[in-house]
């Protein structure tokens, strides 16, 4: 009998067993000395292709979750190559554990030697669970660069970027389920932080330049200026 299909971002496969915060943890890294802004959006919504200029204007460091977890899946020593493939293809967010426990390793890689450090952390926090275990025991964020965008558009993207990309999501059936999990499981993340004045959302629809102009002005607007340029 063939497995049911799941019905949202939660998964029903086995949880790794790495540890969680306790409730009184307080974070790794203290913020007036390392700077995590989120960019989130939908699949295809351009935030790889944004966070490229991000970090040539503005010198963040570029860590993409979806990057870290790829990676990850490819490492013949890694115990969790396996279940991270099947979450990807299907379109479901991998255990939080792992993936904070990724992006909390690269960002202790890429600190400077006087401690401090400047992140834009892509495709993250995209389940409520990894927003509050990254928040209490990594590192709290400064704001979020949410790129808006109609499936239709994403859609496009998505199938055009799957003809060279040669991931294993890029296909009808995988954007489908991405996009379930996107409505259902990432949306309450930018919701809450909307909440808490802390979401700049920005029009994703529109040529790359457009879109960073939109980026651009969002940023100036929470008071963070181009550095490079
Ligand atoms: P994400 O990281 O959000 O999944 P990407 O940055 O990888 O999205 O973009 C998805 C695809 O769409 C890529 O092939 C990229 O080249 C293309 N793309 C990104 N932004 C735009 C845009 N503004 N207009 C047209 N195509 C875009
Ligand atoms: O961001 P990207 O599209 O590269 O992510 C690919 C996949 O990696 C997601 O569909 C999901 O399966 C997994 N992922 C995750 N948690 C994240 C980011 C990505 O589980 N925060
Ligand atoms: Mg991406």
């Amino acid at each position: 009998m063939a497995a049911p299909e799941p019905t949202s971002g939660t998964s029903p496969l086995v949880q790794p067993d790495l540890p969680l915060p306790s409730a009184n943890t307080s974070p790794r890294y203290d913020p007036q000395k390392v700077t995590v802004v989120y960019i989130l959006g939908g699949p295809g919504s351009g935030k790889g292709t944004q966070s490229e200029y991000l970090v040539r204007d503005y010198g963040f460091v570029h860590l993409s979750a979806g990057d870290l977890l790829r990676a990850e899946q490819d490492n013949e020593n890694s115990q969790y190559g396996q279940l991270i493939k099947d979450y990807i293809k299907d379109g479901l967010i991998v255990p939080m554990e792992i993936t904070v426990n990724l992006l909390s390793n690269a960002i202790e890689d890429k600190l400077g030697s006087d401690g401090t450090g400047k992140f834009l952390v892509d495709g993250f926090p995209r389940k409520l669970d990894q927003a509050l275990f990254f928040e209490q025991s990594v590192c709290v964020s400064k704001c979020t660069l949410f790129l808006d965008c109609p499936e239709d558009v994403m859609r496009e993207r998505l199938l055009n970027r799957g003809k060279t990309s040669g991931r294993s999501d890029d296909n009808e059936e995988s954007i489908i389920k991405r996009f379930r999990t996107f409505v259902e499981t990432s949306m309450p993340v930018v919701d809450l932080f909307e909440k808490e004045g802390r979401v700049i959302t920005v029009s994703a629809v529109g040529s790359v330049g457009e879109v960073y102009e939109g980026v651009v002005g969002g940023l100036a607007s929470k008071g963070i200026a181009p550095t490079n340029k």
